[in-house]
């Protein structure tokens, strides 16, 4: 049985004021125990956030690092320095780091390894454009970013990463995957590990959806077989919300 994980991945939003209130919303309401919660907040909000979440059973995550564990490379966050604030979890290969910031599915594969070497869990991110699913080319795009992310990664490792799997074109649009689609998808990248290491790593490992997840599509995603859990973008900025995801 796979542990159902619940990721908020704040993107570039809230100071540590807003930070603290956020915490402070979903920390008083009763979640759900047999779900993972993990907060992906901003790295100025990480040492705070660590502090208010203390006694609670939410986690904590970055939302990017660097793979080296110091250097010249200005602006970059070392491995090291979110495993003294202690995160539990660290989103690497999000769409709008590939995008936006040269993130490519060599330095996606450095960083997962970097983050298990460290000692906190890495959240694979992998998905596909529009223009690529209106071609047919989804599954060979996500199969191949799949494959390259767990280059020459053991299979020992496999029960301490998580896939997100996050359709470009339902990121922050409203429009969310049909469950079945997502399903199908998550299927198909399990599918994957499974021809990569063996049956065991295929049954392992954790996949998240992402993509527009609501607390009015949440259930319907997480009963589908092959959907372990949700990254979650708008929706993890209001504590309430958040709440609905968990206890969904
Ligand atoms: O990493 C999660 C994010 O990309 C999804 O964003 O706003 O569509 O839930 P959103």
């Amino acid at each position: 049985m796979r542990t159902p994980i619940i990721a908020g991945n704040w993107k570039m939003n809230n100071t540590i004021k807003e930070a603290l209130e956020l915490i402070e919303e979903i920390k008083i309401q009763n979640l759900n125990e047999n779900v993972e919660a993990v907060v992906c907040t901003p790295f100025t909000a990480l040492k705070d956030v660590k502090e208010a979440i203390k006694g609670t059973d939410i986690k904590l995550g970055a939302q990017n690092m660097h793979w080296e564990e110091s250097g010249a490379y200005t602006g970059e966050i070392s491995p090291m320095m979110l495993k003294e604030i202690g995160v539990d979890y660290c989103i690497i290969g999000h769409s709008e780091r590939r995008q936006y910031f040269n993130e490519t599915d060599e330095t996606v594969n450095k960083k997962i390894k970097s983050a298990l070497e460290t000692g906190f869990l890495p959240i694979v991110c992998v998905g596909e454009t529009l223009e690529e699913r209106e071609a047919g080319k989804a599954e060979e795009i996500v199969k191949a970013q799949v494959i390259n992310a767990f280059k020459d990664i053991p299979g020992n490792k496999i029960a301490d990463i998580v896939i997100a799997y996050e359709p470009i074109w339902a990121i922050g649009t409203g429009k969310t995957a049909s469950s079945s689609d997502a399903d199908d998808m998550c299927g198909f990248i399990r599918k994957t590990i499974g021809e990569i290491y063996s049956e065991n790593e295929k049954e392992i490992i954790r996949i998240q959806y992402g993509g527009s997840v609501k607390p009015s599509n949440v259930k319907e995603l997480m009963e589908k077989s092959n959907i372990d859990g949700a990254l979650v973008g708008g929706a993890s900025l209001k504590g309430t919300d958040f709440v609905k995801l968990i206890n969904f």
